[in-house]
């Protein structure tokens, strides 16, 4: 039931219909029985500062997960933000407090390393070098995440190999870029291949690497779910690598920003199983 005290949070992104979102953190709300109701959010690509402005006066919106297209701008619209939002030059979440501040935060970091615990057990990020597959916004968060969690080396390969070379010069000496066509090289003894671009979403093919130039130990993840099982994960596997999926992260992501947005843990359900649900899976 929504009452004058229900709590109100969501996600703003554009296109945001197929958000799985509203599914995970609904779900803990009724589950932790919590006055709260989490919506979804498509402002104009124009009207995204706009909205975030709109929240300054208080007492409506408590705060906000954002997605493609307005992490970086909702990162700029902050009035603070976590050392890992800068350093991921982009907030996922975004708090509307009581006096008009807004805070930014970055979870996906958080979440793609959860992730790797939970579907890859063991896994150690700072055991040595990782490989990241592209350098736009979604790479640019795994390498900041990489870095904090202490990876000695994170190899940047991106099909465009300026913009892994911007990349590595905002980041720092740890990032090696290079092109997709180095990749037989980059492989060798990585602990890990992180797919941060959106080839094969869509139906398509997928990034044709040679993974089987990664140690046989190596950990492959996609950050793309749609499908679950990716043709990049697909390979992987038949390669008998372990892998990771990109629904994990959203998962893992997906926690913390509850307890930012409502004051409390997200309690112990299965929301995986009802994001695959969601999906059609
Ligand atoms: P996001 O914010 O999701 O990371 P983005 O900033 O548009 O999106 O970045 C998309 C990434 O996917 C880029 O690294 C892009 O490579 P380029 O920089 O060369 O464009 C990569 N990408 C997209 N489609 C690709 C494809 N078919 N093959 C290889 N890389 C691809």
């Amino acid at each position: 039931m929504i009452t004058a005290r229900t709590v109100v949070a969501g996600v703003v992104g554009q296109p945001i219909g197929h958000s799985l979102s509203p599914v995970l953190h609904n779900a803990w709300l009724a589950a932790a029985g919590i006055d709260g109701v989490y919506v979804a959010f498509a402002p104009r690509a124009e009207g995204f500062a706009a909205f975030v402005e709109g929240q300054r006066g208080g007492g409506a919106i408590r705060g906000v997960n954002v997605t493609v297209p307005f992490k970086e701008a909702a990162l700029a619209a902050a009035d603070e933000a976590s050392a890992r939002a800068r350093l991921a030059g982009a907030a996922n979440l975004l708090v509307f407090e009581t006096d008009g501040r807004i805070r930014a935060d970055n979870t996906d970091g958080v979440g793609l390393l959860a992730a790797f615990d939970e579907q890859a057990p063991g896994f150690d990020p700072a055991a040595g070098p990782v490989a990241v597959l592209g350098a736009g916004g979604a790479a640019r968060g795994a390498v900041a995440a990489l870095l904090l969690a202490g990876t000695p080396e994170v190899r940047v390969l991106n099909r465009t190999l300026s913009k892994a070379q911007d990349l590595a010069i905002d980041l720092g000496r740890k990032v090696a870029p290079s092109s997709l066509a180095g990749a037989r090289g980059a492989f060798a003894g990585v602990t890990a291949v992180i797919n941060a671009t959106a080839a094969g979403m869509a139906g398509g093919p997928g990034l044709d690497v040679p993974l089987e130039a990664t140690p046989r130990d190596a950990v492959v993840m996609d950050m793309f779910y749609k499908p679950l099982e990716t043709p990049f994960l697909a390979r992987a596997k038949a390669l008998g690598r372990r892998t990771v999926d990109g629904l994990e992260m959203l998962v893992q992501q997906a926690a913390p920003s509850f307890e930012a947005l409502f004051g409390a843990q997200p309690p112990g359900i299965d929301v995986r199983a009802l994001a695959l649900k969601a999906m059609g899976q």
